[in-house]
């Protein structure tokens, strides 16, 4: 198993992904705020699948977490993230520190696209604004041929996707799919902060979205009613702190009054003081 380069500075990243590139062999990027799972890792077996050269950037990136959210308690363990990326065949890690990414005199930012504005950029607010400027970032250190994101934040995927689109970024953005527990709860790095009362509960957010996709394929297509049974299935598990349940439209991710093949389910509540999201194709 040979050790990825762990590589803190920018630059220097830059020239090792240029060279590959030179050789004429693809690069493949995986974004990441560490605390590495399944689903982190799925994403780098996709890109070691399908790219020469693998790049994981592993950096908590404090322009997309609120005032009040947990940035300072975000889980950061990066000796055994490396070791977990060695495992997957990672090239490169690229370790950044905020003050790399944000120096003295930092001042732009991103306008994020017309798709980060509801669900989590209601709730969220400065989130995407922050996302879509350190994923810029990382675009433009790690000149990538393709970069690799999880469905678990799907309304994230859409906003690097349009703001690729919009930006003529040179990088072809891929969504792969969610990796869930035994249970069906989705991994996410803040599952750790459940207790194990809230883990048995956060599974309804899973099965919120099984019912969801029962019920389409039973026929309903009344997406009112449908949310309807989904709250009632969250709030039966004594999740009653609902952020969001929304069914929508795939690419604009309008909501939608009547239900499609191509439908999505969002959901996003609370299990006790951790806000967790996930969701499904229902069609
Ligand atoms: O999904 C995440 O882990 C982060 O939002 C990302 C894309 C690495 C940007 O910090």
């Amino acid at each position: 198993m040979a050790a990825p380069r762990v590589v803190t500075d920018g630059s220097v990243l830059r020239e090792i992904v240029r060279s590959v590139s030179r050789e004429g062999r693809t690069v493949g990027l995986v974004p990441t705020m560490g605390a590495l799972h399944e689903g982190h890792l799925s994403l780098v077996r996709r890109s070691v699948a399908e790219c020469a050269f693998t790049v994981a950037t592993i950096f908590v990136n404090p322009t997309q977490f609120g005032p009040r959210e947990d940035f300072a308690h975000y889980p950061r363990n990066l000796e055994s993230d490396v070791a977990a990326l060695a495992r997957e065949r990672t090239d490169a890690v690229f370790t950044p520190t905020p003050d790399q990414m944000y120096g003295e005199g930092f001042s732009t930012f991103v306008q994020p696209p017309a798709v980060a504005r509801p669900f989590e950029g209601r709730s969220r607010p400065d989130q995407f604004r922050g996302v879509a400027t350190v994923v810029l970032k990382l675009f433009n250190l790690i000149p990538a041929d393709v970069a690799y994101f999880g469905q678990k934040d799907y309304q994230q995927f859409r906003v690097i996707q349009d703001m690729a689109r919009d930006l003529d970024l040179p990088v072809r953005v891929e969504v792969c799919p969610i990796i869930r527990e035994p249970d069906g709860l989705a991994m996410s790095s803040r599952n750790r902060y459940l207790d194990a009362t809230e883990r048995r509960r956060a599974r309804a957010l899973f099965l919120c979205l099984e019912r969801a996709a029962q019920l389409a394929q039973q026929g309903e297509r009344d997406a009112a009613t449908i949310r309807g049974h989904m709250r009632s299935q969250l709030e039966t598990a004594g999740i009653t702190r609902i952020d969001y349940v929304a069914l929508v439209d795939p690419v604009s991710l309008d909501e939608v009054h009547e239900v499609k093949d191509n439908t999505m389910a969002l959901v996003a509540a609370y299990v006790g003081g951790t806000r967790l999201i996930d969701n499904r194709r229902i069609g």
